[in-house]
């Protein structure tokens, strides 16, 4: 399963005529028409049909540099190469392990009168489009990147979900907006035309530029907005060289299709790693919500969390129950400086944190601990540690890390620029010399480099389940309209899982302190509980955390649906969805199967078909609802667990309160 299979692949070349200025290219279905434009000014220029209909109008291409290299007008085509490929590759873990690869490629070699060899690169797919730019300016010693040229002029108005631009955080919420009054935008950015095509607009492989985010420029149209250095240069090389991301377009039927596109994974570059047998997707749980709730604390101290003895008792919670890895949060000295100096020190734990003690222990119970390295943006304090402290955990048998940027960066960097894209690419690539997997907080947007390091499990990038303990939290559309969204990029450390939804048991805690932001009596979890047990299905991610403080769930029936379930699987399938309002995703593990199902603030009931089953297989459905009377404003925490047994030929009806879900695993009956 594990080895990169290729099942077919097929080249063909040709060289058209030197004079051909209208190119075109389609999709193997031939739905999605590219083609590139040169009119007279020679600008080069594409648009984007889909289904034989307007999709994307003329729309610029080209960069502007600031030595005064030209990298945008009077560009000639020299070649144009068209390739096909049809392969099929697995990877180590994901949503899906085996990926179809399907496109076809627009190569077009052009020039400038300066000389400046630039390749486009188009993919076209059934299901969407990648294009990339490819450089080389002779005479160039270096190139200062000062704009991107490249537009998307929509050819019609759409109804948009998205967050708005912004070079520091992802952390925000989600607004649905008509295409035309959205002033500036983050990728991914959702799409529903008027005549019902879903699009999504993203980049793949951003592995050494600045992010790019989108400014509107007139009603429809939009031009690439890059995250820039202290100086304004947007992109800096040495040598005369560069090759940009890949600017993608997914588009869809069906809001579900957009989902099940392995396109921006199919536009990274194959595994770079000599090997990926130390990379183990887990389901983990963690010293980490009593400091959001303030219960317990980072810095040692009375309420300190990451003690020996909380140690030891998550360690055997996590052994009892079947969970493979605990994260320890404020295990190390430089907490009292969080917000301040931002000098961590990773290999000094606090002294009532016994690593020995507790890495000894974990490794006798079979249960991994995940290390935690913030740096409170401190890159350049966390970069002079890097090895050390990477070598120092794998000394104690940590391979896992998390890793969070909560603060802002040195000499005026941003968190989404190319310096910052660099360290966290930088990161991995050592990480994986010490065979540790990385889960970014605070990241730079999953592009899919996954595909290429496959120990980048997973990262944060939206607003996780944190924002709960200290805001006016996540509304119940949140949760629906990550699928659509953040998740097209890949995978994400949302954390769900709280069943103590109103903090009942926190509030009455004596140790809590308001470090907050918010009074703590309107602080909440905004959903029922059925809902937070559907989003371990729902919010794919491979490690997969049970957030909560381990004594919720202590003798909580539902938690057996956690015990069941398996971080990693072997197929994913998005059934039914609209962004912002429901969304139903069914995984297989093995022989196992788990569907989510969720709704925003409506309550609603979904039919589904269980036709994912295996035929002729018996299953025993264990379903986890809202109870008839749960809401989540009202009534959060009324659940009901059932069991039924099932075959592919069955319909389930699956009823979700307001603010609600449903969980439900199917397991082979015996
Ligand atoms: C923000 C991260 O998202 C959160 O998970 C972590 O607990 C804090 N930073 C402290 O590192
Ligand atoms: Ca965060």
């Amino acid at each position: 399963m594990r080895n990169f299979l290729i099942i077919l692949s097929v080249l063909v070349f040709f060289t058209a005529c030197s004079s051909d200025k209208n190119t075109v290219v389609t999709s193997p279905d031939g739905n999605v028409a590219v083609t590139l434009l040169t009119d007279d000014s020679l600008q080069l220029r594409y648009q984007v049909e889909v289904d034989g209909k307007p999709f994307i109008l003329p729309s610029r291409f080209g960069f502007d540099e600031r030595q005064g290299f030209n990298l945008s007008q009077s560009f000639t085509i020299d070649n144009i190469k068209k390739n096909q490929c049809d392969e099929t590759w697995t990877q180590p873990w994901g949503e899906n392990k085996a990926i179809r690869n399907h496109y076809n490629e627009m190569e077009v070699r052009l020039h400038n009168p300066e000389n400046v060899s630039l390749t486009l690169r188009f993919r076209i797919f059934d299901d969407g489009l990648g294009f990339r730019y490819e450089y080389t300016v002779p005479g160039a010693d270096s190139l200062l990147v000062s704009d991107e040229l490249t537009q998307f002029n929509f050819a019609k108005e759409a109804t948009s979900w998205s967050i708005p631009a912004n070079f520091d955080t992802y952390e925000l919420l989600y607004r649905r907006l008509p295409l035309s009054q959205v002033e500036n935008a983050n990728t991914p950015i959702t799409l529903r035309t008027d005549d019902s095509l879903y699009a999504s607009i993203h980049e793949a492989a951003l592995t050494d530029f600045p992010e790019m985010t989108l400014l509107r420029t007139d009603s429809l149209q939009f031009a690439a907005n890059l995250a820039p250095w202290p100086d304004g240069v947007k992109a800096r090389f040495d040598g005369n060289s560069f090759t940009t991301p890949w600017r993608t377009i997914q588009i869809a039927r069906e809001a579900v299709g957009l989902i099940n596109s392995s396109l921006i994974l199919n536009l990274n570059e194959p595994c770079a790693l000599d090997s990926t047998d130390w990379i183990h997707p887990m389901k983990y749980v963690g010293v980490w919500w009593g400091m959001h709730l303030g219960i317990e604390s980072w810095v040692m101290g009375d309420r300190h969390g990451a003690t020996t003895e909380n140690a030891i008792k998550y360690i055997d919670f996590a052994a009892k129950n079947g969970i493979e890895g605990v994260l320890f949060e404020g295990w190390n000295a430089g907490w009292e400086n969080w917000g301040g100096s931002q000098t961590f020190d990773y290999t000094k734990p606090y002294d009532d944190f016994d690593m020995k003690r507790i890495s000894d222990y974990a490794r006798e119970k079979g249960v991994k601990i995940i290390g935690h390295h913030e740096t409170g943006g401190n890159v350049l304090n966390y970069e002079s540690q890097l090895d050390k402290a990477l070598q120092w955990y794998a000394d104690y048998g940590v391979h896992d890390v998390k890793t969070g940027y909560a603060g802002g960066l040195p000499n005026g960097h941003n968190h989404h620029g190319q310096f910052n894209v660099r360290h966290y690419r930088h990161v991995v690539q050592t990480a994986a010399r010490y065979h540790t997997t990385i889960n970014a907080h605070e990241p730079i947007k999953d592009t899919g480099i996954r595909r290429t390091y496959p120990n980048m499990m997973s990262r944060e990038g939206a607003r996780g389940m944190e924002w709960n303990a200290w805001s006016d939290g996540n509304p119940p559309m949140h949760h629906v309209m990550l699928p659509f969204t953040r998740l097209l990029g890949g995978p994400m450390d949302y954390t769900p899982g709280i069943f103590d939804i109103l903090y009942e048991n926190a509030k009455n805690n004596p140790n809590r302190k308001q470090w907050n932001m918010k009074d703590s009596k309107d602080c909440r979890i905004n959903t029922t509980l059925a809902k937070q047990i559907a989003l371990w299905v729902i919010l794919y991610s491979p490690v997969q955390m049970a957030s909560d403080c381990i004594e919720n769930y202590e003798g909580h029936p539902a938690f057996q649906f956690f015990r069941d379930f398996e971080a990693d699987c072997d197929e994913s399938r998005a059934l039914q969805g609209e962004p912002g309002e429901f969304v139903a995703i069914v995984r297989r593990a093995g022989e196992k199967y788990f569907l989510g199902a969720a709704t925003n603030e409506e309550a609603r009931t979904l039919t589904v078909k269980l036709d994912f089953l295996k035929p002729g297989v018996a299953y025993d459905a264990a379903i986890y609802a809202d109870a008839p009377d749960a809401d989540w404003v009202t009534n959060p925490k009324a659940y009901t667990i059932d069991h039924r047994t099932v075959t592919a030929d069955d319909t389930l009806e699956v009823r979700m309160a307001a603010g609600g879900g449903q969980a439900v695993s199917f397991i082979p009956k015996r």
